[in-house]
């Protein structure tokens, strides 16, 4: 066991500014016409994201599993969102579509679905995440360690299938939920399927893994005339008191500082859906005409680390090429991503 180091943990504390957000903050913009897909949208600052971008008239699809009962079902979120974008007067698409993170099958399922559509994809917001595996459940029907595989992997995979549609847009972008937490992250890539052993803890480092996978994607894509227009984005929603805390036990000590926290610090869903709204919106965290051949002159490109909506340091390694080679060869390793054909563009030298 490490310890992580003071400029780590200073950097990771951060993302606990509870600066209340307003629309003077992150204005509103139309998004008629637009589509989007949120994973993870019937709770939390996924669910307050959604609301966000219904109300300014974008199609939008909930892409949530079927939740254990306590949870509030994608069905009721759809309905509430289509009634709002309906009070707002847009006459748009809302959509529920299943897709469960812990099962590779059905995010493939998701993807060809949406190719087949045939829908150009504007915004890709790679939100879902657990803080740790349901009880019995460490590792997936998948073989993999279950917060890797939602957290993560299967972000990435999704991502990389549904490029086709993404470069079909003028200005797509792909803003994905990561964390503060990532700067206490450990590069152990012995472990990086997690696993006893491991140095570090699966939240903490799949987040890195994450922010290290976002710089990569941005270097590459500007690597590619098909893709240089496509802008991604890390962001940290926030300390947010949402359900993904419901795992907290009383025991060890950081899990009483976090609840501690909670109850002091921590912002509410609506104020950590500002930072993904921002992410997907604001002209300077688009594309920079300069690198990317579009966007507005206030551009500033991708594969940033936003702490809520301000422009942050990343953990060093996300700006270390090696480092984050090491990470996309993981990932091609774990989803067989050259097998599939997924990165016959991407994998420059
Ligand atoms: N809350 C914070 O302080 C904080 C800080 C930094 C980063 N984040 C990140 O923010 C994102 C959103 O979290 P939140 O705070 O809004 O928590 P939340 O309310 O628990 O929302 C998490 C969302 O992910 C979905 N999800 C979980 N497992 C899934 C699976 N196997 N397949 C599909 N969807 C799944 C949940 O759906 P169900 O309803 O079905 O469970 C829910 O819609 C996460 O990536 C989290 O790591 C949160």
């Amino acid at each position: 066991m490490t310890f992580p180091s003071p400029y780590s943990i200073y950097q990771g504390l951060r993302g606990v500014n509870p600066t209340t957000l307003t629309n003077h903050d992150v204005p509103a913009t139309s998004l008629v016409g637009k589509w989007v897909i949120i994973t993870g949208s019937n709770n939390g600052v996924g669910f307050e994201t959604a609301k966000s971008f219904a109300a300014w008239g974008a199609n939008i699809i909930l892409a949530c599993r079927d939740p254990p009962a306590w949870e509030r079902h994608p069905a009721a979120a759809m309905q509430e969102i289509k009634d709002l974008a309906e009070a707002e007067g847009h006459q748009s698409i809302i959509e529920w579509w299943s897709i469960d993170m812990a099962d590779i099958q059905t995010v493939e399922a998701f993807a060809q679905r949406w190719l087949h559509s045939d829908r150009v994809l504007d915004i890709l917001c790679n939100n879902a995440g657990v803080a740790a595996p349901p009880a019995g459940h460490y590792w997936t029907k998948d073989g993999f360690q279950f917060v890797h595989q939602v957290n993560f992997l299967s972000h990435v995979l999704l991502t990389l299938r549904l490029l086709p549609s993404i470069a079909r847009s003028a200005q797509p972008r792909i803003v994905c939920t990561t964390s503060c937490i990532h700067h206490i992250g450990e590069l152990d890539f012995e472990h990086f399927n997690c696993g006893s052993g491991m140095i570090g803890d699966p939240y903490w480092n799949n987040k890195l893994w994450f922010q290290m996978w976002v710089a990569e994607m941005q270097s590459r894509f500007l690597k590619h005339p098909e893709y240089l227009h496509i802008t991604i984005n890390g962001v940290h929603p926030g300390f947010v008191a949402s359900g993904i805390w419901d795992v907290l036990e009383n025991d060890g000590i950081i899990d009483r500082a976090l609840k501690f926290l909670l109850r002091y610090l921590a912002i509410d869903p609506k104020q950590g859906s500002f930072a993904i709204v921002n992410a997907a919106t604001n002209p300077i965290f688009g594309p920079n005409p300069k690198t990317q051949g579009v966007g507005s002159s206030e551009g500033r490109g991708g594969g940033k680390y936003i702490n809520r909506i301000w422009e942050a340091v990343p953990k060093a390694c996300c700006d270390d090429p090696g480092a984050r080679e090491k990470v996309w060869k993981k990932l091609d390793e774990e989803l067989q991503l050259q097998n599939k054909g997924l990165l016959v563009e991407l994998d420059l030298p």
